[in-house]
């Protein structure tokens, strides 16, 4: 399994302090943004990653990860020239991936949730895609499931009258056949090629498995959010992550599971 963060985007529900920093840099506990999605992605197992970034932004994120040696993690960059949306950014990630799977984060997304098990579990599963829920106050934020008998029936990207009080956090798992169906999207009305359209097009293809997240989850993108994101952070050691040698994170997700 390969890993993949999209961090490019301009962060304008950020404004003024992404004016001139990326929002993946800003602090969040002792750590930038950014740290905590490797860290997710290391403590699961997967040390092969991907950042996709934009242009204006790509040598900050390299002078603060390098090439992820330090994380004993590997580091490879892909720049977004323009931003089109999530699924345009994970569109640069197809010859990292090639024929496997890849568990991609977006990068404001900070939680507490151990995805070792899960990345064993859609190994296994061999189905093409996996969302991570999360019971939500605000769901009209994010994208919203419609759930059916314990099976997600559609997601509805930021509705007005949300079908249920879940969100579908940033957190995806998918098979290479995301690239192909990433092809075949036009963009949304907002002018961006939407996640929620690929896991759409999973859902109708009865290939799309979802599991619910334990512990914390934020999406980071507000003012509000990332004060709530920087509260919940304060304390959060994220060394003994990454600075654990890799062959016993290894060992440990062999034993798990
Ligand atoms: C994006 C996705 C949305 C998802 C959210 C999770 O929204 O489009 O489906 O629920 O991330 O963080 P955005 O933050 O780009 O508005």
């Amino acid at each position: 399994m390969k890993g993949v963060i999209l961090a490019g985007g301009t962060g304008t529900r950020l404004y003024p302090l992404t004016a001139s920093i990326n929002k993946h840099m800003l602090p969040v506990g002792k750590y930038p943004m950014i740290m905590h999605g490797i860290a997710r992605l290391k403590q699961a197992g997967i040390r092969d990653i991907l950042i996709v970034v934009g242009k204006q932004h790509a040598w900050a994120m390299l002078h603060l990860l390098g090439s992820g040696e330090q994380y004993g993690v590997t580091i490879t960059y892909r720049v977004q020239e323009t931003s089109g949306g999530i699924a345009d950014a994970l569109r640069l990630a197809r010859g990292f991936v090639g024929d496997g799977n890849v568990t991609v984060l977006l990068g404001d997304n900070i939680f507490t949730h151990s995805l070792e098990s899960a990345v064993h579990r859609f190994e296994q599963e061999q189905l093409g895609a996996k969302v991570f829920l999360k019971k939500v106050a605000d769901p009209s934020r994010f994208g919203v499931p419609t759930l059916m008998n314990e099976r997600i029936h559609s997601i509805e990207e930021k509705p007005v009258i949300p079908q249920s009080d879940f969100a579908v956090t940033g957190i995806y798992m998918y098979s290479s056949s995301v690239f192909s169906i990433i092809d075949t999207l036009s963009p949304s009305e907002r002018g961006e090629l939407e996640i929620t359209d690929i896991n759409n097009v999973y859902i109708s293809q009865s290939q799309l498995d979802y599991e619910c997240i334990e512990g914390e989850w934020i999406d980071a993108g507000t003012h509000q959010s990332l004060s709530r994101a920087q509260a919940m952070a304060t304390d959060m050691q994220l060394e003994n992550i990454l600075t654990k040698p890799v062959r016993q994170i290894e060992q440990e997700v062999m034993t798990n599971s």
